[in-house]
This record gives structure tokens, sequence and C-alpha cells, in this order.
């Protein structure tokens, strides 16, 4: 069986796909080089898909579920737009006959999420003859992972990890011709960017764009650095040519993507910031809003702040982790700031854009954190007056160096902080959007409400999300909007 699979320090790899005498003539016919090798195995699994629809009587269907961030979503679109060229058509459920979950496993519940649903697919493939199961993403860069799904999902068809998605019409390709066991393609790491493979975006009029891969931050808690590899920029040129297709093509927001934006360009020969990249982008025409995400406080720059401030484009958002108010947790977390100097990135981001939104993630709960510590990070809640955050409990990972410290405070206690922190962030979110009711704002119309039919649902430049009366023919555009009504963090609105 062709089969590749990671140990501590070396990828051992059995290519041993020459085996099977079907596909000893593909294999050697295919390019070498990408993308023209995915490209080939793109064209032969049209025919192959088309034989099984003739076996079916009837178009076979995928659906990719994903899990997790931005980065997950971004991958999930790249997976569609190959299965779209091969012919199969789009679902969003899982009753299709190719499902994909592309995985995320920032914390131990991700992970026990993708084994809860897994059971259900397993059921569903023993009453259609035509599923197949593909798992990929962040989660299957872990050793025991694999080995758990060897063991005791076997009825999986194919796993693959994050440096070779761009495998993935190859990969498809083996289980449409027929290979039965489980194919197990995880790299260690790559430093392989391919690009021009087909995207399929989930909105017409706005797209994420990696920047980057990776993380080199190693935060003591974070298993990122260990299943997305070492930081990689992509060249300024590609991301640029790829922004201009996209407005040639009506996108008219996108967002940067990266764990770290503000380390962009680090490895590169040409010399560009993660600023000067922004000023690049604002100088396409048709791109109406620049996002990007995420910010590390570690590394934000002047320089990003001013180009930022003087931009038309980008928006009044800055997500900026803060992780703890603690200094002496936040050592322990390797996040090379302190409190002080988070305070002060925040208080320079309000003084030069008085309407930019500061959002944040807070972890709870960290090795050791006793309650002088919980009590420096509400400070810091209270003093920088988020606008919105994601709270989240600390979750052990296996192989990071904080799954090796001391505890500290149980369960119950940590639980209790949580829901006081809970309180203090929606609190002070609630009070920041109720100071902009009665304004009249530009909002990306994105799409109808799904609860109220009569509204659309956007977003402000801030982020905030707006239901709206207004206009059907608004999606996909940026109108203005008077906030009627704020409800904690939403509004009602009408186009004006
Ligand atoms: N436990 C809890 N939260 C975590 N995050 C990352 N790793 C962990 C962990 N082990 C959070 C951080 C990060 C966000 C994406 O997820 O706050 O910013
Ligand atoms: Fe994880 Fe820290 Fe990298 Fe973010 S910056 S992905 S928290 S290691």
């Amino acid at each position: 069986m062709p089969q590749s699979f990671t140990t501590k320090n070396t990828v051992i790899r059995k290519i041993d796909i020459m085996t099977k005498a079907d596909h000893t003539k593909v294999f050697a016919e295919a390019p070498a080089k990408e993308p023209d090798r995915q490209m080939y195995f793109i064209e032969k699994s049209r025919d192959l898909l088309a034989e099984t629809e003739k076996k079916a009587g009837r178009k076979i269907t995928y659906d990719v579920v994903t899990f997790g961030c931005q980065m997950n979503a971004r991958d999930s679109e790249k997976l569609a737009g190959i299965l779209d060229k091969m012919g199969f058509e789009q679902t969003d459920s899982e009753d299709a006959d190719y499902v994909i979950y592309n995985t995320c496993t920032v914390r131990e519940n991700a992970n026990n999420k993708v084994y809860g649903r897994l059971g259900g697919l397993g059921n569903a493939k023993k009453k259609n003859p035509f599923k197949r199961i593909a798992l990929c993403g962040c989660m299957m860069q872990e050793e025991h992972v694999v080995q758990k799904l060897r063991e005791s999902y076997r009825f999986v068809d194919l796993v693959f990890g994050t440096h070779n998605i761009f495998k993935f019409a190859e990969l498809t390709y083996r289980i449409l011709a027929g290979e039965e066991d489980m194919i197990i393609d995880i790299w260690e790491s790559t430093d392989t960017i391919v690009e021009e493979l087909p995207i399929n975006r989930k909105f017409a009029f706005k797209s994420g764009v990696n920047i980057m891969f990776g993380c080199d931050n190693f935060c003591t808690y974070c298993i990122v650095p260990y299943v997305r590899g070492r930081e990689r920029s992509r060249k300024p040129e590609d991301i640029l040519h790829e922004i201009e297709v996209m407005a040639k093509d009506g996108v008219k927001e996108v967002m940067l993507l990266g764990q770290n934006v503000n380390s962009y360009g680090k490895g590169l020969e040409e010399k560009i910031s993660f600023a000067g990249l922004l000023r690049e982008v604002e100088k396409i025409d048709g791109i109406e809003r620049i996002r990007f995400m995420t910010s590390h406080p570690k590394d934000l720059s002047d320089e990003l702040i001013d180009v930022m401030a003087s931009s038309e484009k980008i928006c009044r958002h800055m997500h900026l982790p803060l992780q703890s108010g603690s200094d002496e947790i936040l050592k322990r977390m390797n996040r090379h700031y302190d409190k002080a100097r988070y305070l002060e990135l925040v208080a320079k981001l309000r003084e030069k854009m008085p309407d930019i939104a500061i959002t944040t993630d807070i972890i709870v709960g960290f090795p050791g954190e006793t309650e002088e510590d919980f009590a420096e990070t509400v400070d810091v809640v209270e003093k920088a007056r988020f606008d919105s955050a994601f709270t989240f409990i600390y979750s052990k990972r296996t192989g990071t160096p904080a799954a090796k410290m001391d505890p500290g405070a149980d369960e119950a206690t940590v639980k209790k902080r949580f829901d006081k922190l809970l309180k203090v962030v929606q609190r002070i979110a609630a009070e920041q959007a109720a100071t902009h009711t009665g304004e009249t704002v530009s909002v990306l119309a994105e799409q109808r409400n799904e609860q109220d039919e009569s509204l659309i649902t956007g977003r402000m430049s801030n982020n905030s999300t707006v239901h709206f009366k207004g206009d059907v023919s608004a999606i996909g555009s940026i109108v203005n909007v008077h906030l009627d009504e704020c409800k904690g963090f939403y509004y009602y609105g009408t186009q004006v």
C-alpha cells in the first residue's frame, strides 16, 4: 500500500505507487512538475468520474466540511476548486458521495468533534457504495491521530496533511481508480508552495488570500507550529497577481491570511514588510476593502499603523490576540511582550484611528495561572476596551512545552474565571458597540438574513455585523446603512 507517515524527526515515505499495474501507466505519464501534475490528475479523474456517474445513473456529489480557522476555510475552497474541475457536484450535506473533513486541532475539543462525527459517516458508507471519505488538515499532522484512524476507522479512504494539500487531485484520483486500502499521506514539512491550482470561492465578492504559511513563534500552548510547519511567505508578485485576478472577477474585499501577518516577508529575496505589501494591495483597482488576520503584538510596527491610518481601503479592524494580561504568564507563553507594551499598542491604534475596532483572543487557565494573573487579564480587558474577544479555556496539547508545565488551578476555578471574564468582555463589547448607534456607515452587503428574508446581512469596516432593510440587489456591493438599533454585538439598520 502506498503510504508515508511521520515519525518524530523524519518523514518515512514508502513510494510504492507503481505496484498496481493500472496505476503504473498513469503515474509513468504524469508530469513531475507542479501544478501540471495535479492538472493532469484532474483530467484523469474527470474520465473516471464520468464512468462512475454512468454506473450510478446520477451525478456524484461532494461536501467539504471545514473545522477551525480562516486558514482552513481558504484551504477548503482549494479542495472544492479541484473537485469542481473534476466534475463533482457540490452539496452542503454529509450525505454527499465524497465527504472531506478539513480538521482543526488547536484545542482538544476540536479533535473530539471529528471523532464523534466520523462514526456517522462510517454508517452512511455502508449504505452508499459510492461513498468515499477523506480527512485532512491540522489534526492529521498528529501521529497519535493517524494511529487511531489506522486502528479504529478503517472505513476512511484518504488521510492527508497540511503540507501536501496541493496533492489532493492526485490522491483523489487514486481513490477514484479503485484503490481500496486506506491511503495515508502525511508529510512532516515542506518548502513547496504550489501556485495556480483551481479554487472555488465561497463568496463571489470577497475572498481570503494566503500571504504566508506556518508559524515560527512557538507560543508554548500552541500546536500550530508543529502541524503547519515553519513560516514561509508567498512571493509578493504571486499574491498581487492572485488579487488582481480576483478583482477582475468581481472580488471587492480581500482578507490577507497568515498566522502572524506582521512578520510577512521574512526569508524572501525581495525585501518587503507587511506594511509594504499592504501598500501594493491598496493599488489594485476594484479592491475596495482590505482585511488581514492575525497580527502578533510583538511584531506590530508603527509603519503598519501608519499605513492603516492613511489607507482608504484597509478596514478599521485589528485582531490583536492578548492571550493573557499577566507579565509572568506572557513570559511563560513565550509571547515576547508584556501588559504595558500591549496597552501601549492599543493606545497608539486608537489614537491614530479613533474609529478602529480592536478584537482579541484570550486564554484562561494557562498552567500556573493564579488569581492575581487572572486579575491582570481582566484589567487589560477593562483598559483596552475590546470591541469583541474570543475567550478560550486552556487546552493541553501534547507535544507543546506548556503540556509539561504544572497545571495549577483546578477545573472549577478555571471555569469560574472564564465565566467572569466572559461577562466583562460582553459588557464592554456591548458598550463599545452602542456608541455607534445612529451613525451611517458603509457596509458590504453579504447575504440574505437566514432567519428573516426581508433583511440583508452585511459587515461594517470595523467587522461588526448589521442586519438591514435594503434591496437584495445590494448583495455583493458596499452600501450606506443607518444603524437604527444596537443589539449588543450586532445592529439592525436601514439602507440609505
Ligand atoms: N488552548 C486554548 N486556546 C488555545 N489557542 C491556541 N492554542 C490553545 C490552547 N492550547 C487559542 C489562542 C489563539 C486562538 C486561535 O486559539 O487564543 O489565538
Ligand atoms: Fe500559535 Fe502563537 Fe503561532 Fe499564533 S503566533 S499560531 S498562537 S504559535
